[in-house]
């Protein structure tokens, strides 16, 4: 398994452009199914997750093409019909979003069968919401050795659909399958994500009509068939984010490009109380911050616009030099605290108790070998990894390739001391 190799201490400086976010692709990918004309996907993150998604629609009956478009990377899908509407175990296993072709595929041939995504590493993660929104859009589903049957040969109808809790995956997959349920349909407490915005947009463009997307209440016309369109992939927050923290934590100026201050505004404006200097930019972010001492801060994980949950590992990273105690809340995922451990073996002092994490700050860092179990709390230790004396492995690099494009090539850019190592001992 690959490596990454920090020695840290460099300061930062230069641009980073930021990619197509990768929550939004994935799902962009699954409203393909939803027509038989071109779907264009522009500023598409080329990821394992994006490439993984291309594998299962292609045993669906896509075609997917990927290639090097006049603003970069794009993708172009095509599903003439589906020829199969089986997600089976060994993929939906591997990413729980492809679990959101269940309603595209029964939307348009009236019958699926998709495996249970099962538990992962930050939690137990269910489905129920998403099961009952397609129930609730006339869909019979029943569940049989760890798969789902989806049936409606008559298609599907719109519906109230009311969440009891806020979820993004469950909202997305409410959207992609009642664009094309007859009649109309309201989702309640839906998740206001800009994947959601970005989602709904997409769908607009295919011929649905979809409004209030970003508010909770949502309201979807579905249509009798949509056709293809083309649809930018809006800037990826969680990488905006990320680096904007990288930024902090190693010192220095970086400038973030391609991307949206507003999408991470929650994010930001605890930065600032953290001491960290912010300026928000017509088409991205400066970060910076000269020597000065971190405050520590308090943050709880919300649903957007609050603080996102995806960002929490990478806050408690710049948390561990900040003077004084940060307590730091997680609610939505039971389990997404292992990076504290690991960022424990850099020389931080974390209490973890529930939901809560109490983060002493601390003087230095050192390098060590550390690994993480998900994609957030891996870069989360590349952020800490930055600012600790001497050098620090980060293994299972499998992970950061999910959801990081280039992750390597565009510290390095800004200069930080960041190398992957192959699994053959070669560096790259
Ligand atoms: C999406 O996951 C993201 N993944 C996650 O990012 C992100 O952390 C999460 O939203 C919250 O922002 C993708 O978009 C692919 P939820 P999702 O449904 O949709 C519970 C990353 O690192 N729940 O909003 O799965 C659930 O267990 C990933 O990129 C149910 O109980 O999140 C959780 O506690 C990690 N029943 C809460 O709701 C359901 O049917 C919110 O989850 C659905 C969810």
């Amino acid at each position: 398994m690959d490596r990454i190799v920090i020695t840290g201490g460099a300061r930062l400086a230069g641009e980073i452009p930021i990619s197509g976010a990768k929550n939004s692709a994935i799902k962009l990918m699954a409203a393909s199914l939803l027509t038989d004309q071109p779907l264009r996907l522009t500023n598409m993150p080329r990821l394992s997750d994006t490439r993984f998604m291309g594998v299962l629609l292609r045993r669906l009956g896509v075609e997917v093409e990927e290639r090097e478009g006049e603003d970069g990377p794009e993708t172009v899908l095509t599903t003439p019909e589906i020829t199969s509407a089986i997600a089976p175990y060994e993929m939906v296993r591997q990413m729980r979003a492809s679990f959101n072709v269940l309603g595209p595929l029964v939307a348009r041939t009236g019958q699926a069968k998709v495996s249970l995504p099962g538990g992962c590493a930050i939690g137990a993660r269910p489905v129920d919401l998403h099961l009952k929104a397609l129930e609730a859009l006339g869909a019979s589903i029943d569940l049989h050795e760890g798969y789902v049957y989806a049936q409606a040969p008559r298609g599907l109808k719109g519906a109230n659909i009311d969440f009891p809790f806020v979820s993004v995956g469950a909202t997305e997959h409410a959207l992609l399958t009642a664009v094309l349920a007859r009649g109309e349909t309201v989702i309640s407490n839906a998740a206001c994500e800009p994947e959601i915005v970005d989602l709904a947009q997409c769908l607009t463009k295919m011929g649905a009509a979809v409004e209030g997307a970003g508010t909770p209440v949502v309201r979807v016309v579905g249509a009798e068939s949509l056709k293809g369109t083309a649809h930018a992939v809006v800037p990826d927050r969680i990488e905006t984010g990320t680096y904007a923290l990288a930024g902090a934590m190693a010192g220095g100026e970086v400038r973030l490009t391609r991307t949206r201050a507003d999408l991470i505004e929650a994010l930001l404006t605890k930065m600032e109380e953290a001491g960290v200097e912010v300026e928000r930019l017509n088409d991205g972010v400066t970060v910076k911050r000269n020597g000065g001492k971190l405050n520590a801060v308090e943050l709880t994980t919300d649903p957007y616009p609050g603080f996102a949950t995806d960002l929490q590992a990478q806050f408690m990273a710049l948390m561990t030099l900040a003077d004084g105690e940060s307590v730091i809340r997680e609610t939505i995922f039971e389990n997404r605290f292992m990076h504290a451990p690991e960022l424990q073996r850099l020389g931080a002092e974390i209490a973890v108790a529930g939901g809560e994490a109490r983060v002493k700050g601390v003087a230095r860092l050192k390098g060590a070998q550390v690994m993480a179990t998900d994609l957030r709390a891996s870069v989360s230790l590349v952020i800490a990894a930055l600012a600790a004396e001497g050098e620090t492995t980060v293994n299972r690099v499998y992970h950061l390739d999910r959801g990081f494009e280039r992750l390597e090539a565009k510290l390095a850019a800004c200069g930080a001391n960041v190398r992957r190592v192959k699994d053959d001992g070669l560096e790259m």
